[in-house]
């Protein structure tokens, strides 16, 4: 008798398994991170101290409605209460709002490449993920978004600046676009690096929102926040669509810890400036030297940036790693790397060179 094993569904068939970035590279001297757009400072002033006392109670569940930090989002970003749902990271998110609105038969339109995630948690949804590819540019190819809708389009996510290229779409585009996109389709503006923007002509993405039913914000506090560890995101969205986030959320998600030091870091905002602004400087002190060298890399408004190496992207992250930093590599695309500490991407600046040279 053949032994049986448990029916799995046929749509995870084929769904790969999300991979994160590499751990520190062992190759240096120091090993370091930059595969996975993570930020290198350490918690914000008063966070820390804030997460540690919030410790002593993890005998208890966390608050489920997420009561302080909500409020604490509604103020800032002056939006109501009721408009607003948190989730573990802003993928615990962006699943969630897949979850809402798409299931077989269904398709979930998305920029290509970007953010890893999107095919996946379409899939996982049963849902049919409807890749669109970047422009020569690397951009959001938004007028081909349109033509890819159906009428069986039920999300569409916009990745602003986009996730692993770092370009933008700017504002008169995007509202050009939102309003020809049928009101009864979702558009999923995620804003995981906004904090990093500094071309003016990008959007705030809450400002689309206010007036239009159909468009949900998502953001993050893993990135300029500086909490990827702690599991933190959350959406900006009218009801029905809030309301729908708060029912596909896995129960007490997002940690008492993780709430308190998301409040403590919101309050730490001078801090989170000087920081975000020294890795802009950065960003452009790495960007002006691939340039230097002869790379072609495309304008990134996020913490990484974007070299098109195709083919050679393994070889080059294989370089990287042995001279001690982790980078992300998509073989076949290019390879994606984080502003991180200064001798980190000084490390990649000497592989880059060494490697242009062989090109
Ligand atoms: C575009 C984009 N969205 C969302 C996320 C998810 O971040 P988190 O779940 O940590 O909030 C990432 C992380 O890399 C990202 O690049």
């Amino acid at each position: 008798m053949t032994e049986k094993t448990p029916k799995l569904r046929a749509a995870l068939d084929g769904v790969p398994t999300y991979q994160p970035g590499k751990p520190a590279a062992t190759g240096g001297p120091a090993g370091y991170k930059l595969s996975s757009n993570e930020n290198p400072y350490p918690p914000l002033p008063g966070v820390l101290e804030r997460a540690v006392e919030a410790a002593g109670s993890l005998n208890r569940y966390p608050d489920m409605a997420c009561t302080g930090l909500m409020a604490e989002l509604a103020e800032r970003f002056e939006v109501p209460l009721s408009h607003l749902a948190t989730g573990t990271g802003s993928v615990g998110v962006a699943q969630q709002l897949v979850q809402a609105t798409s299931g077989p038969g269904d398709e979930v339109i998305f920029a290509w490449r970007s953010f890893e995630a999107y095919p996946i948690i379409t899939q996982v949804s049963g849902a049919t993920p409807v890749p669109v590819p970047l422009t020569e540019g690397d951009v959001h190819d938004l007028e081909a978004m349109l033509a890819a809708i159906t009428g069986r389009t039920r999300l569409i996510f916009v990745c602003n600046p986009n996730n692993p290229t770092g370009t933008v779409v700017h504002r008169a585009e995007l509202e050009s676009f939102l309003d020809r996109v049928p009101s009864d389709v979702l558009v999923v503006l995620d804003e995981a690096y906004i904090e990093f923007i500094r071309d003016e002509n990008v959007p705030n993405g809450i400002d689309l929102y206010r007036d239009r039913p159909n468009v949900c914000v998502l953001r993050t506090f893993s990135k300029a926040y500086g909490l990827a560890g702690l599991r933190v995101g959350f959406a900006i969205a009218h009801e029905p669509v809030a309301a729908a986030l708060r029912k596909t959320a896995v129960p007490f998600g997002v940690s008492h810890v993780a709430q308190e030091a998301a409040i403590a870091s919101l309050r730490s905002e001078k801090a989170l400036k000087e920081r975000v602004d020294a890795l802009v400087e950065e960003r452009a002190r790495v960007a002006a030297a691939l340039a230097a060298q002869g790379w072609t890399v495309p304008e990134s408004q996020a913490n990484f940036v974007w070299l098109r190496l195709g083919d050679r992207a393994a070889d080059f992250a294989a370089a990287c790693d042995a001279a001690g930093v982790a980078v992300r590599p998509f073989q076949g695309d290019g390879v994606r790397v984080t502003i991180g500490e200064t001798e980190a991407n000084d490390i990649v600046l000497r592989v880059a060179e060494e490697f242009r040279k062989q090109l």
